[in-house]
């Protein structure tokens, strides 16, 4: 009995540290994809609009220039597949690569995707209300020919194409809705939501530099606790409910045993 008691304790030990780590983790985490850092950092400076995350970042600063430029070396994407973006439609896509390259606060919604380019990719990021509708807004007379920008392009001549058979009509005919942008553009990357900016319900594309924390932080754990990824707020100490967990872990080895 006593040595099941020791067994218990010390299974305890070891995973408790564990699942606090990946609890501090999954609020605080890079994605395994091309361009990302291994882990979030100060950067000091970051570039224009991706200024907002120098305090703590995904991106390097490199990155973070290049995702100001059109056909960058980050994607080799083609903004121009209709015509020239207007500058008011492609700063929303500029915020939007800011977000994705740089911002620690995805976790939640990280999932593995099988591709050769990256391990990881964000599916139904709750976006907040203004930040999609202003989006579409600035974008709806700009021209485009796919729903989905993720595939299906014509990549022949190293930046991406409209496919044959396509033709390139206003962004308010191929997405009639602001939430059809965010949803489909990137595949549901995103998932739109009825949330205000500074609901803490919802993530931001826009906010202002100097921030800390971010104010994507309190929303990534508002939806890790919902989510069942952490326990009691995150805090970095023992929740009885993870008690209970590392209890039960402990118990597994003894009950098959026996
Ligand atoms: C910075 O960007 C350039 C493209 O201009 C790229 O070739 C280079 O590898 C990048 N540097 C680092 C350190 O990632
Ligand atoms: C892709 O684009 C090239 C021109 O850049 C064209 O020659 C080719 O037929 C296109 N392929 C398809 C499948 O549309």
């Amino acid at each position: 009995m006593r040595r099941t008691a020791a067994k218990m304790l010390g299974l305890l030990l070891v995973t408790l540290p564990l699942a606090l780590a990946a609890e501090r983790d999954v609020l605080n985490i890079c994605m395994d994809a091309k361009h990302h850092k291994v882990k979030p950092g100060p950067e000091g400076r970051l570039y224009k609009q991706c200024e907002p995350w120098r305090d703590n970042a995904c991106c390097t600063a490199n990155t973070s220039v290049h995702a100001h430029n059109d056909q960058s070396y980050l994607y080799n994407f083609n903004w121009n597949h209709c015509g020239i973006m207007s500058e008011k439609c492609k700063r929303h896509f500029i915020q939007d690569t800011c977000l994705y390259e740089c911002s620690p606060n995805l976790g939640p919604w990280i999932q593995k995707v099988d591709r050769s380019w990256r391990k990881e990719r964000v599916i139904d990021v709750p976006i907040c209300k203004a930040d999609c509708d202003e989006w579409w807004e600035d974008c709806r007379h700009d021209l485009t020919c796919k729903s989905n920008w993720a595939k299906g392009w014509n990549w022949s001549s190293g930046s991406n194409q409209c496919p044959s058979g396509s033709k390139c009509q206003p962004f308010g005919d191929v997405f009639p809705t602001a939430r059809d942008l965010c949803e489909k553009v990137w595949s549901n990357s995103y998932s739109f939501t009825e949330h205000p900016r500074g609901s803490g319900l919802c993530m931001s594309l826009w906010f202002k530099a100097g921030l800390n924390p971010n104010p994507n932080q309190r929303v990534a754990r508002h939806y890790a606790l919902q989510k069942g990824l952490i326990s009691y707020s995150g805090l970095a100490w023992p929740s009885p409910l993870l008690l209970g967990f590392n209890l039960l872990l402990g118990l597994t080895p003894f009950l098959s045993l026996s």
